[in-house]
Order: structure tokens, then sequence, then C-alpha cells
């Protein structure tokens, strides 16, 4: 990015205006100052080198601050002054990406890299392809434009199509520059991609302010990385010391071309003079062809990016690409950031080209997924936590370890079998391993380490929360309470009752239930709607808004419809696909009361075990008196969409949606069949009436070819008939 001169330059000049630091300086000299402050900031952020302490920086920066304040008309957009942005009020505004962004396919071992390249062989014809190797950094992906050389926007994912627009926050990751000289390369606009991570080093540095401050600390560097960039207040974003590797150009425009690949050749002669230097300041040959991923890396870097162009490594076929990725897995954890792979890309862009994508992923792009990470730790003590269903599981306490970007201090052992299965003891050394976004697990004790004073984990034979006794079902391993007054019970059914995907009474959340309860202002599920709010504002931390807030959120639930209010009851095996079944085969909730163990086995996706539990639920008089509370208390118990089912033409009708769909989202055709009274399955059977067919349907089209009564249409065919 600069060469030796300018960076001799630089420094000549950063003496001037140090020992001149309390002079006010002319507008000719301010763009000088701004060159400067920009390459130490590069030379900071970008290649990690301090050439200058934190207190010279300071002063040149201020002296920039001044300058620009005595006279606003000097200030440019990319001024270093210009990363400080204000808070925002309102969410972020949704904004379209110029190309979708695609997520990767995974391969895991040797078998699968083979598979890929022999797939990319057979596609294109050639013998041998050559690959890009990177790592696959442990973030969250960015979108950045940047037209006539300057940032203009940020963006995340989003849904691959649009996203969130975080502009204000990327202006706060250092190594990413306001602006960059694209133009030298004849391009007007480019949308290039990324990974925003937080270093190891930043992490423990936040962690520990926040364990100062008294606050939770925080699990790990990729949700921390993805939380910040959604944080409303940019310098608490700037407090977080983000980073950002820049990894591939999705789109590029010339003043009179456009594509992707417009800049495939460096059109513009003076370039052959442009020179080229890697991070060391060392010169390397020029590029003038950027044909190749590989190139584009370097271009990148270039421009003042940090993009993996150190870290990459080109391979002339497959067996190089398994070496290298074989060899980064062991330097794993000397990196200072986190990564969970690498990614193998096809090299040549023309070829890139030819190969495309699927609607997921491109075809010429791979990822590399390390293994799990293992590690050993102690395990101190283990704890029995009662659920909503009265099953106790046992926790077990571990020494705190640091594994693949968390710090894991508990672990779900699940069941007395599960402890004699894995042998574990109190005291024990324990192998734990962790395998991407998985929870951890522990895979072994290992007994060998043992030195005598260990101790057998004892299965409690009461609760350990209201003292009764506990119970086990024949041919299952989880110990139950059946206590239905056990307080943790309660407190685990309020807290689901009041859940997102149950009867989503935002702010209620599972803290507010727990410290209600405490406080005994609420016992049971029906105490959410009798809840004495002036109580409540009387409490620490609740203002007049936030009552407000609850208030008009209890209220609102009471209009949820049926099949919410049945999966937020909790009754066993009773899943949202089931209570939304549930729902439409009754007039009221109460007709359960009514119903055989056979009756309810009669509908869809209801077997013995699912039959037998709604039936004990509905045959449970306290649970009648509840339901009966609730409807007084205003919560709607009839099935009210059965009079549009009864409008909607396709009444009691099953569907099932199979292959991609191209017009309509899954979620929102399932909704649309629904609206119109239909009930949505999840597999083909005798049940099934009519099967949508998208594009690649596999299976399940044709195991409903065999069966003459499923109607088999395509997705116009179903628009059609749900008008
Ligand atoms: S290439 C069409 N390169 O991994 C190109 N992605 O699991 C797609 N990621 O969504 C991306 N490091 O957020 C690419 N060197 C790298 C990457 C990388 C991390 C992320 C990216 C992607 C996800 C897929």
């Amino acid at each position: 990015m600069y060469t030796v001169e300018q960076t001799q330059a630089f420094q000549q000049n950063t003496k001037h205006f140090l020992g001149n630091i309390n002079n006010e300086i002319g507008a000719d000299k301010i763009e000088d100052l701004r060159g400067i402050l920009r390459f130490y900031e590069y030379q900071y952020y970008v290649l990690n080198h301090s050439l200058i302490s934190d207190f010279e920086y300071d002063q040149l920066y201020k002296l920039l601050e001044r300058t620009e304040k005595n006279d606003p008309e000097l200030i440019t957009k990319n001024s270093p002054t210009q990363r400080v942005g204000s808070s925002l009020n309102e969410g972020f505004a949704n904004v379209q990406h110029l190309v979708p962004m695609l997520s990767l396919d995974n391969s895991y071992d040797a078998d699968d890299l083979n598979d890929f390249d022999r797939k990319a062989k057979q596609a294109s014809g050639l013998e041998q392809i050559e690959y890009c190797v990177e790592p696959k950094f442990d973030g969250a992906s960015i979108s950045l434009i940047y037209e006539n050389d300057l940032l203009v926007r940020a963006t995340t994912r989003g849904d691959g199509v649009s996203g969130d627009d975080i502009t204000n926050n990327t202006k706060q990751i250092r190594s990413i520059p306001l602006s960059a000289p694209f133009s030298k390369f004849g391009i007007q606009q480019i949308e290039i991609r990324g990974e925003v991570i937080m270093t190891k080093d930043s992490f423990d540095k936040y962690n520990e302010s926040l364990a100062v401050q008294g606050l939770p600390m925080v699990a790990n560097p990729r949700n921390t990385a993805a939380g910040s960039l959604r944080i409303k207040d940019p310098k608490e974003v700037a407090r977080r010391n983000l980073d950002a590797f820049l990894y591939h150009v999705s789109f590029v425009s010339r003043s009179n071309n456009v594509s992707r690949f417009s800049f495939l050749v460096n059109e513009n002669t003076n370039n052959t003079e442009q020179e080229t230097r890697n991070e060391n300041n060392e010169k390397q040959e020029t590029i003038n062809d950027y044909s190749t991923h590989s190139s584009q890396l370097t271009m990148l870097w270039d421009c003042g990016f940090r993009s993996p162009n150190k870290e990459k490594k080109v391979c002339q076929n497959i067996n190089e690409v398994i070496g290298y990725v074989q060899e980064f897995e062991g330097k794993r954890d000397e990196l200072p950031y986190e990564i969970d792979g690498m990614v193998i890309k096809v090299n040549d862009l023309h070829l890139q080209d030819e190969l495309g994508m699927t609607s997921h992923h491109p075809r010429w792009a791979i990822a590399y997924k390390f293994k799990a990470r293992q590690a050993t730790t102690r395990l101190i003590n283990v704890e029995f936590q009662v659920g909503r269903t009265g099953a106790v599981t046992p926790v077990a306490k571990l020494a705190p370890v640091y594994l693949g970007g968390v710090t894991v201090s508990s672990i779900s052992i699940h069941n007395e079998d599960y402890i004699k299965e894995k042998d574990l003891k109190i005291g024990d050394t324990v192998l734990i391993e962790r395998a991407g976004d998985v929870i951890p697990q522990i895979v072994k004790s290992l007994p060998d380490l043992r030195v005598g004073n260990e101790v057998e984990i004892d299965f409690p034979k009461q609760c350990p929360v209201c003292k009764s006794e506990l119970f086990k079902e024949e041919g299952e391993a989880v110990w139950r309470c059946i206590n239905i007054e056990c307080e943790a019970q309660v407190v685990e059914k309020i807290i689901h009752f009041v859940s997102k995907d149950a009867m989503d009474i935002k702010s209620f959340g599972d803290a507010n239930v727990r410290l209600f309860y405490s406080l005994n202002l609420i016992k049971d599920i029906p105490g959410i709607y009798t809840l004495n709010l002036d109580e409540i504002v009387t409490l620490e931390g609740f203002g007049k808004k936030s009552i407000d807030n609850l208030k008009a959120a209890i209220e609102t639930s009471k209009q949820q419809p049926l099949y919410r209010l049945i999966y937020g009851l909790g009754i066993r095996f009773v899943g949202e696909t089931t209570a939304k079944t549930l729902a439409n085969s009754v007039e009221h909730l109460l007709d359960f009361k009514n119903k055989t163990e056979e009756e309810l086995q009669l509908l869809d996706d209801v077997g013995v075990k699912v039959a037998k539990s709604i039936h004990h639920f509905f045959s449970n008089e306290q649970n009648i008196k509840m339901l009966e509370t609730l409807e007084q208390l205003g919560l709607q118990l009839k099935n009210t969409k059965k009079e549009t089912v009864a409008n909607g033409g396709l009444a009691g009708q099953t569907f099932l949606f199979t292959g991609t769909l191209t017009k309509l989202k899954r979620s929102d055709a399932e909704a649309l069949a629904e609206s119109k009274g239909g009930i949505i399955v999840s597999g083909v059977s005798a049940k099934l009436n009519y099967l949508v067919v998208g594009e690649d349907a596999g299976s399940k089209l044709e195991k409903a070819k065999k069966i003459n009564t499923i109607k088999v249409i395509s997705e116009d065919e179903f628009l059609e008939l749900v008008g």
C-alpha cells in the first residue's frame, strides 16, 4: 500500500506537524495531515505496526479536529474525524444487496474435498483445477459498497437478499478504510464482502471491562462481533475494537461497463507502473491481470483492506489443498482470531462464472470445517435441575475451560443412564468437545487419571426443589417429579407459556417470571392475567413505560390464536405442529374433555403416545379449571379460525410442500394454505391431500406418486387453488 519513500515522507511530515502542534494549519496542509493519520491507522489496524505513540497520534488527530471545527467547510467525507456517528433512535433501515449474499456448502474431510474437486472437473471438463485456499473467519458477514472511492454503505447479511444498513457502526472498525483507491483500477462502484471479527485479545479485554463493571461476561467473540454490529450507539461499537477481513468482490462497475469481472484485465495502461507491496512493504510483482480470486485478494490488500492476502495459498490441485487445510488446522490456536475452518475457492474467475451457483451456495467454493475442539477439565460437582415437565436433569459443573470460543463451566449430562455409560464421577478429569455451534458435550471421563478421592454421582430419590418422591416410567431414562404444584415446574411452565412461540408475551421473559414468582405476585398461568401491576411499579427497575408495555403485551396475548394457547400449555409431546392440528380439530378447546384416545389418534401426526398425553391432560380436573379461568379472564378458547376454515374452501385439506418454491417462501406458502383452512402435515401418507411440488423435488414426490389419492400440484396450481 505504501512505498518506502512514502513511509519516509510521512514520518518526516509527522515530525513537522508535531513540532508545531500548537500552531494552526492552513487549508493547504489539511489533506497532508489527513494522509498522515490514515497512514498510521493503516499501519496500526491493518498491519499491527505501532509507528507512533498513542499520545502523538491523539495530538495530530486533535489538530485535525480543531482545524475542521474552525472551518467546517474543509471537512471531507473520508476525513479520519468522520468515523464518529450519532446514535440511532429507530431501527436499522433494511437495504437490498447489489448481489445476493450466498452461503457456502460444507466439507469435513479429504473425501468431501475430493468429491468437490471431481464435480468441478466434471462440470468444466478440465483435468486439473487451481484453487485459492484461505481461512474461514468466525464472525459476522458484512457487505460494503464503495462509490468513487468512498465507503457509502455497509450492510449485514440479513436474509441474503437484503440486510440492515449498519454504515455508521462499520465506520467504527478502523481496519475498514473510509475511502480506498479503487479508481486506480478504473472502478466506479464496487461491492465487497467480508467478515467482522473480534480478536481473542479484544474479546478478553472486553470481558475484563465487563467484569470490572460487575456486568455479565459475554460468551464468545463471534456472537459479540455479530451483536456489536446491531448496537444503536456507534460509540459503544468503537469501544469493542472490532476488526474486519474482506475476502470477496461480488460486484464491480466501471463508467461504461457493469459486471463482476469488468476489471479482469487492467485496461488502464498507466497502471503498469503501479507498484504493489506486501505486508512487509517489500516490492511485489506488478499485477495487471485480475482474473483470479487470489489477485483480487491482492487488489483488496493494495487498496488498504485487511484481506487474507498473507494467509491465502494458491494450490495447483486438490491434494495440495488438503495438505494446506490440515497444516492450517494445526496452527489454529496460534492465530490472534477465531477461525472455524478454511474456504476453498476455484481461483479462475471465468471458471467460477462457468460453474455458477445453486440458490444456496456457489458451486465454485466450499467450506472445510475443522474438527470439534476438545479440552480436558475437572468435574467439580453435579446439580439437578427440574424442568417444566418435571424431568430432573443432572448438570455437571466444571472447572471453567476455554473451548472453541466459549468458556465452558457447566454441561448437561442428561440422565442417570448417561452418567453410567460415560462412567462419570465427581472429581474426574473429563474430555469435553464442542463442534461448531453445537452445545458442548462430555466425550468421556479419563479413569486413568483418578487419584482415589473421586465420588460416585448419587441420583436423588426426591425432587431437589419440592422434595416429593421421583418416578421413572418403564422404558424411560428420565426421573420425574410428578407433583404438579412443584415450584420449579410451575415457574418453568409459566416461562414456556409466555415464550415467543407460545403466547409471545413480550417483556415478560424468564427473569421477570422468576422475580414475580419469588415475590408471590404470580402463582400459576392464570396469575399472569390477574397480576397486580401497581405492586410492580414499586419494584426497582420498573418504570411507568415498562409497566405500560407489560400491560399491553398481556392484553394483546388474550387474542392469540388457539394453537398458541395449546402449545403454551406445555402438554408433553405437543409441539407447534401438533398444536395446530389440535386447534383445527375442535370448535372449543374444552371439547377435548370428551375425546377418547382412539379419537385423538385419528388426527394427523398424533400417535398412541401423543394421544395418551393429550387425554391425560384433559382428564385432569385442575387443568380444566385452569382453562375455564383463562376463558373467564378473556382468553380465546374458541377456534375462531374455524369460521375462516368454513369459508376458506380448503377446510381440513392437508398440504405438504416439497422442493424449492420460486414464487413464495416456504413459510409464506404454508401460512397461505392455513389461512384458507388448510392443514400442513410433515410427511407423505394416505392422509395427505395435496403435495405442492417446487423445483428439484426428491423422494417425497416419488412416494406421493405411489398413493393415487394424493393430488400432486405445481406452485402455480397451488396459487390458483388458494385464489
Ligand atoms: S466466501 C459467495 N470466504 O462463511 C462467496 N466466506 O459458512 C461466499 N466466511 O457466509 C463467501 N470466511 O460469512 C467466504 N474466507 C471466506 C470466509 C467466508 C468466513 C463466512 C461467510 C459465509 C459463511 C458460510
